[in-house]
């Protein structure tokens, strides 16, 4: 059995992470500073569905190594995920800060406590913005990623060159993921799917950019769970990974299969590119393939069905709690 200590186990990816593990009869503890970049009672929600599991997840900051301690010591801890971070592209243009102090500060102060618990093995999630302004696709794990195109990506990036130091000089075993575009149940509010499914259904505009002229490698929950459980197991060294769909997906085509689901058209009000955004992500995942035997099995439309179906239940839940 593993006992795996989750941060960020109240966000989208660390929820159904600590239902899948538990699931498989591990033991699962999780950590959450639940900040309110997005709806807190989503947050809410999730780690109340963790209870009822039997999954505590103890409301702190990945920055209080004092607590971080006392969990891994209380609970003689094997396997930490670290999913913890500020995510999303736009708002690092409004309040940078908070990625220098999840990403950067917090990170390392994550590192400084597992170099003292040598034999944890970690997994952190790392993301699809370092390949930033690489404009070969598919992505490989090979590129050079020194171009990130927002202070996202580039904290990301860092999080990669900072994990490879402390394995290096405290041989902390350890396995970097970049996730892409990671969609499903439960998901995160601040992105495109989920914005783009609410303002359909309520009729408000959907704004695109760059003429829909984007295409993202949208992921399922479900295919990167079990990537990151296998990344969990291969724990031995330093490693980093792609975990994506290996399907780009056009943005204006993503429109229309919600619009199909849902039977209702979008309003779409076109805006110019933002600075800061990637024009497509694209994952090659030969290596993740070879080596966590990772196989993503769920198309874009049934993926979408399965976010749909979930947003409806939600958003009675949120209508009837108000
Ligand atoms: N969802 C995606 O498409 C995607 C893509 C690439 C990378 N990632 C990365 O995967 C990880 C999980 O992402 P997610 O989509 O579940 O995001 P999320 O925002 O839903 O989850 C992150 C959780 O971490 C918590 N948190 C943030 N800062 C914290 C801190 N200082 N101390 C304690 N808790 C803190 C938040 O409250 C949140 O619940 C993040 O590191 C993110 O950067 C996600």
């Amino acid at each position: 059995m593993k006992k795996v200590f989750v941060s960020g186990a109240a966000g989208f990816i660390g929820f159904h992470l600590c239902m899948q593990l538990k699931k498989a009869n591990h033991f699962v503890i999780g950590l959450d500073n639940f900040n309110p970049y997005y709806d807190v009672s989503l947050k809410n929600l999730r780690a109340n569905i963790l209870k009822q599991n039997n999954i505590e997840v103890i409301k702190a900051d990945i920055n209080d190594k004092k607590v971080l301690e006392k969990i891994i010591k209380d609970n003689s801890i094997t396997h930490f995920v670290h999913l913890a971070a500020q995510a999303g592209v736009r708002f690092c243009f409004e309040n940078p800060e908070v990625y220098v102090n999840s990403n950067l500060v917090g990170f390392v102060n994550v590192l400084e406590v597992l170099k003292n618990f040598k034999d944890i093995k970690l997994v952190f999630a790392s993301s699809s913005s370092v390949y930033g302004l690489n404009d070969k696709i598919p992505f490989s794990v090979n590129d050079k990623t020194d171009l990130p195109s927002n202070l996202y990506g580039a904290t990301k990036k860092a999080n990669e060159a900072i994990a490879y130091s402390y394995h290096h000089i405290y041989k902390i075993p350890m396995i970097g993921l970049r996730y892409f575009t990671v969609y499903g149940p439960y998901g995160r509010p601040d992105m495109a799917y989920f914005k783009f499914t609410k303002n359909i259904l309520e009729e408000k505009q959907i704004e695109i950019y760059n003429e829909g002229n984007m295409q993202r490698d949208f992921t399922y929950i479900d295919d990167i769970i079990a990537g990151t459980i296998s990344a969990m197991d291969s724990a031995k060294d330093f490693k980093i990974f792609n975990l994506g769909n290996n399907s780009p997906i056009n943005l204006l085509d993503f429109i229309d299969i919600i619009e199909k689901k849902l039977n209702k058209k979008a309003i779409k009000k076109f805006k110019p590119f933002q600075k800061g955004e990637m024009l497509a992500t694209y994952a090659d995942i030969e290596e993740s393939k070879k080596e966590l035997s990772f196989n993503p099995t769920t198309n874009i439309e049934d993926g979408m069905e399965k976010f749909i179906d979930w947003y409806h239940t939600f958003h009675s839940y949120t209508t009837n709690n108000k």
